[in-house]
C-alpha cells in the first residue's frame, strides 16, 4: 500500500515541487495550507503534471483542534512540514506573527505525532541558521551565529525544538535540511515561486523586471568584499530541492539510519554573485535587463555556499540540473503566468 505522507505548506513554493516528487514516487499526499501565501489553484497545477490531484485541506496549523482532527482523519506515515512565513523583512515588522506561525505549528505537529504514531519529520530549516559564515563552503558543524531576523530566530529555535524533542525519549525522528537559495520552477511551467506583491527575492525580481511588470531591479550592493562586488549566494534549483524530500522521508521510512537526527545542506556546492546571475538570465532570455546598483539591504550576509557532501554522500542526493537550465525554467514559469494573466484578462 502506498505511503501517505502529510504535507504542510503544501500550496507553497517548495511544497508544491516536494508534492510533484512524492506522487511521482508512489507516495499519497494530504496536503493541509492555510494559503496566506499562496492559492488553491496550485492543486490544478500539481495534478496537470501528475495526473492524481492530491487531497487537500485548507488548515492552518496552528490550530491544534483542527490539526487533531486530521490526525484522526488520517494514518500519517510520515510528515513533510514547509508550512510557515518567510520574508526577513517582514518578520522584523511583525515579530509575533513569525514567532507564533513558526513556532507553534512544529509545536502542534510534534505533539500530536506520538498521540497518533507518526514517527517521522522532515523539517525545512534555511541555511540563515548560520548567518555570516567564518569561511566557505559552509559545512553543517559550523557555528549557529545569533539571528539576523525574528525569521532567522524561527528556523533555529525550531531545530532546537526538535533536538530537545527527539532526544526526550519521544518516539520520533527527524530530518532537518538546511536549504541554501532555492529557485526556478518546474520544467513544465505549470507550478513555480507565486510571490504576492512586489517579490522580496533575488530571481522572482529579476524575471518580473525581464517581464516589464517591474521597470528596473536594484541589485543590493557592490562594494562587498566579493570578486564583482555583489554578494555571493548558493542558487539550489527548486526540483532538485524538492527530490532531496523524497530522499529524506524515504531514509527515515526504510529505516536506512540509528541516528534520531540529521541535519544536511542542500545547496549546489558553488557560490554565483548577484551579477552573475543577472548576466546568467541576460543569456537565457536573450535580452538585457534594466538593473541599477543601490545601497546594500540591511541584514544581508555577504557570501555563503554550501559544503553539499553529507547530504551528497550520506542521502545520496546532488544537485543536477545547470544554473542555466534552472534560471530558463524560471522565465519559462514566468512567462506562462504573463500568458494565463492575458487570457483570464480577455474572457
Ligand atoms: C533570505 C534568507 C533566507 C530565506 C530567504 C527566503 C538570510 C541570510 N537569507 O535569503 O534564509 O530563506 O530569504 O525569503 O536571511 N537582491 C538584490 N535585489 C533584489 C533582491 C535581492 O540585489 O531585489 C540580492 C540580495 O541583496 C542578496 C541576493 O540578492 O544578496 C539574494 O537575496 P534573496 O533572494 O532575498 O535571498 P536571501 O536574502 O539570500
Amino acid at each position: 500500500m502506498a505511503k501517505r505522507i502529510l504535507v504542510t505548506g503544501g500550496t507553497g513554493y517548495i511544497g508544491s515541487h516536494t508534492v510533484v516528487e512524492l506522487q511521482q514516487a508512489g507516495y499519497e499526499v494530504v496536503i493541509v495550507d492555510n494559503l496566506s501565501n499562496s492559492t488553491a489553484g496550485v492543486l490544478e497545477g500539481i495534478t496537470r503534471i501528475t495526473g492524481k490531484r492530491p487531497v487537500f485541506d485548507k488548515l492552518d496549523c496552528t490550530d491544534h483542534g483542527a490539526m487533531k482532527a486530521l490526525f484522526k482523519k488520517y494514518a500519517f506515515d510520515g510528515i513533510i512540514h514547509f508550512a510557515a512565513s518567510k520574508a526577513v523583512g517582514e518578520s522584523v515588522q511583525k515579530p509575533l506573527l513569525y514567532y507564533r506561525n513558526n513556532l507553534v505549528s512544529l509545536i502542534n505537529l510534534l505533539e500530536l505525532m506520538p498521540e497518533h504514531d507518526v514517527k517521522y519529520i522532515v523539517f525545512s530549516s534555511s541555511c540563515t541558521v548560520y548567518g555570516e559564515p567564518d569561511k566557505n563552503p559552509i559545512d553543517e558543524n559550523a557555528p549557529i551565529k545569533p539571528a539576523s531576523s525574528p525569521y532567522g530566530n524561527t528556523k533555529q529555535i525550531n531545530e532546537e525544538i526538535i533536538q530537545d524533542f527527539v532526544h526526550s525519549g519521544a518516539p520520533v525522528k527527524s530530518i532537518i535540511l538546511r536549504y541554501f537559495n532555492p529557485i526556478g520552477a518546474h520544467p513544465s511551467a505549470e507550478i513555480g515561486e507565486l510571490p504576492l506583491g512586489v517579490p522580496q527575492n533575488l530571481v522572482p525580481y529579476i524575471t518580473q523586471t525581464g517581464a516589464g511588470i517591474r521597470q528596473q531591479l536594484s541589485v543590493f550592493g557592490n562594494d562587498y568584499n566579493t570578486p564583482d562586488g555583489s554578494c555571493i549566494r548558493d542558487f539550489i534549483n527548486v526540483v532538485d530541492l524538492a527530490k532531496a524530500h523524497v530522499v529524506a522521508i524515504e531514509r527515515m521510512l526504510e529505516n536506512k539510519s540509528d541516528e534520531k537526527v540529521e541535519i544536511f545542506n542542500l545547496g549546489t556546492g558553488t557560490g554565483l554573485s548577484v551579477l552573475e546571475l543577472i548576466g546568467i538570465f541576460e543569456k537565457v532570455s536573450g535580452k538585457p535587463l534594466n538593473y541599477k546598483i543601490v545601497e546594500r539591504r540591511e541584514g544581508d550576509i555577504e557570501q555563503i555556499w554550501a559544503q553539499p557532501d553529507k547530504a551528497n554522500n550520506v542521502l545520496g542526493w546532488k544537485a543536477q540540473e545547470t544554473i542555466e537550465d534552472t534560471m530558463a525554467s524560471a522565465w519559462k514559469w514566468q512567462q506562462h503566468l504573463l500568458e494565463k494573466e492575458i487570457r483570464s484578462n480577455i474572457r
